[in-house]
Parts: structure tokens; sequence; C-alpha cells
């Protein structure tokens, strides 16, 4: 596995491995690797013939200088993760290569799909530096295609809309939320839960799974159905910054669940802001 710091070498890595006949695929991560960013790698490898991984922690999207200092850094943990996982190219820039002196440019994706949820809680700044820096990665790389979890549902549908509206010749796939045996879904942030907070952070899980069987069973209301998620977090002394029932294209509220649906919820335990989703609507394996 080779690691590369500009995105010279990046495109020259990627020429040779399309013109010796292969079709090329990008990981964009932040680093602190785990299973979850790995499934990603294993989905891309399967289709595949070289399978690049980005490692970089994106100033411009974080909306807290605190978040920004916490987030775990550890590049040859990740670089030997990324190779068991089977990553042929690790593209590890730092700032300065993405964000030469004068930098001035903004990709910003208008409307509903930013501006609700974690473009609620965390700021307008946040999807405009998620686009910005996805959109400077797809372009540096030109992979066949792009991979990325519906742990983060909210990226994926701006990614969507930005790679459409803007023409890139990628394709983006969607990998399930990969998640630890007591039903937390993986993030590099549970590394800063503590013991305690950890065990209350299963209420998350558990409040998704309660609504998902509240749905399954004939609820349609979602009121009444934010109040059951409501309940089960507040068990754990929990209580939701969002937990929202929205169209999954469009990200607008809905009344009523009458077909798929994203529900979504972010929870603040201590310091450390979690999110996680469930699509309703849509099949077990999607839990
Ligand atoms: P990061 O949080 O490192 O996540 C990289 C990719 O891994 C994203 O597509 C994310 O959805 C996916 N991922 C994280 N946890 C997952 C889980 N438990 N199951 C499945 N997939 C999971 O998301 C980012 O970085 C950044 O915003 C980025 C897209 C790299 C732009 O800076």
């Amino acid at each position: 596995m080779r690691i590369v710091r500009t995105v010279r070498e990046l495109r020259a890595a990627v020429a040779a491995a399309k013109a010796a006949g292969s079709t090329a695929a990008l990981i964009p991560t932040m680093g602190a690797l785990h299973e979850g960013h790995l499934s990603l790698v294993r989905a891309a490898r399967a289709e595949h013939g070289f399978v690049m991984m980005s490692i970089f922690v994106n100033p411009t999207q974080f909306t807290e200088a605190a978040d920004l200092a916490a987030y775990p850094r550890n590049e040859d943990r990740d670089a030997a993760l990324a190779e068991s996982a089977g990553v042929d190219l690790v593209f590890a820039p730092d700032a300065a290569e993405l964000y030469p002196a004068g930098f001035a440019t903004t990709v910003h994706v208008a409307g509903a799909i930013t501006e609700t949820l974690e473009g609620a809680g965390r700021g307008p700044a946040h999807f405009d530096g998620v686009a910005t820096i996805v959109s400077k990665l797809l372009i540096a790389a030109a992979p066949d295609a792009a991979y990325f979890g519906q742990k983060d549902a909210q990226q994926l549908v701006v990614v969507r809309r930005m790679v459409a509206d803007l023409g890139l010749p990628v394709r983006i796939v969607a990998c399930p939320t990969s998640r630890d045996d007591d039903g937390l879904a993986r993030s590099s942030r549970n590394t800063r839960l503590s013991t305690e907070q950890r065990s209350s952070a299963l209420a998350i899980p558990r409040a998704l799974a309660a609504i998902a069987e509240s749905a399954r069973s004939g609820e349609t209301d979602a009121a009444a159905l934010r109040e059951r998620g409501a309940a089960v977090l507040a068990q754990s002394g929990l209580t939701a910054e969002y937990l929202a029932l929205v169209d999954p294209d469009t990200l607008e509220a809905v009344p009523r669940v009458t077909g798929a649906t994203l529900c979504a919820i972010a929870v603040r335990v201590g310091e450390v802001r979690l999110i996680d989703n469930v699509l309703l609507g849509a099949g077990p394996e999607q839990r």
C-alpha cells in the first residue's frame, strides 16, 4: 500500500491504475479508522481493482474548535488498518495541499437538505465544508465510484445533490451503518465516551429500534413515534438535540410515516455529540 501526500502523486497513481484496466474507488475519511470505515473499504474492494482512501481531518467542516482539536489522529494505526482491509493507496495530504494560501472557493448546497438537522445543529458552515472538501477530493482522485456510510445519512444526501448538480462523473455508493455488538453505531467519537456515558448512549439505538418497532406495528403518526423515542432516551437521562422523521431525499419533516422515511437523531452524551438513524419502511437489513 502506498501513502501519497500530493494531488499530483494521487493523479499519477490513479491514471496508472486506470491505464492498466482497473476501475477506481475512493473512500473519503477523516482517519481514526474503525470497523465502519473498513466495511466501506471491503464494499469498494469487492467491486474495484484500485481502492483509494483519503485521510484528512478537514478543518472547514468543524464548527466547534474544541471538536476539531479533540479529533483523534493516528496515521500509523490508520495506515495499518487501511492496508489490512485492502486499500491500495492512502491519500493523506496536509492542509496546505488542499487549502493553499488565498483559498476562496466554497461549494454551497442550498436549501432544506443543508439547513435542517445537522445543518441546524452545527451551523451552515458544516455542510459547506463537507461539500467543498468532497468535491475537491472527487476532482483530485477522479474515482469511478465513491463510498459513503448511511450512518451520516444527511451527508450522503448532500453529496448526492452536489455530485448531480456539478455533473461529476462518479457513482456514489451508500453502505449500511456498521454497529458494535451492543447496537451503538461505530464512530470515531465513541472513544471519547466514559464507560458510564457509553452505556447511556445505548439508549440511542434502543430509541431508534423502539420507533422502528412501533412503525412496524402500524403507528404512522410522526409525533407519537418521536414521543416513543424520547421516552426511551429519557430512561437513560438523555434528551435528543433532534429526533426527526423526514423524507429520505428532501429531508423535509413528514407528519405521517406512510412510505420510506428516515428517522434521524442527534444526542449529546456529556461533551460528545452522537448521531444515528434508521430507515423506516425499508426492510430489516437497514437497521
Ligand atoms: P468520517 O467521519 O471519517 O467518515 C468517513 C466515512 O465513513 C463516511 O462516509 C461515514 O458515513 C462512514 N462511516 C462512519 N461511521 C460509519 C459506520 N458506523 N458505519 C458505516 N459507515 C460509517 O464523514 C466524514 O469522515 C467526512 O465528513 C468526510 C466525508 C471524509 C469529508 O471530510
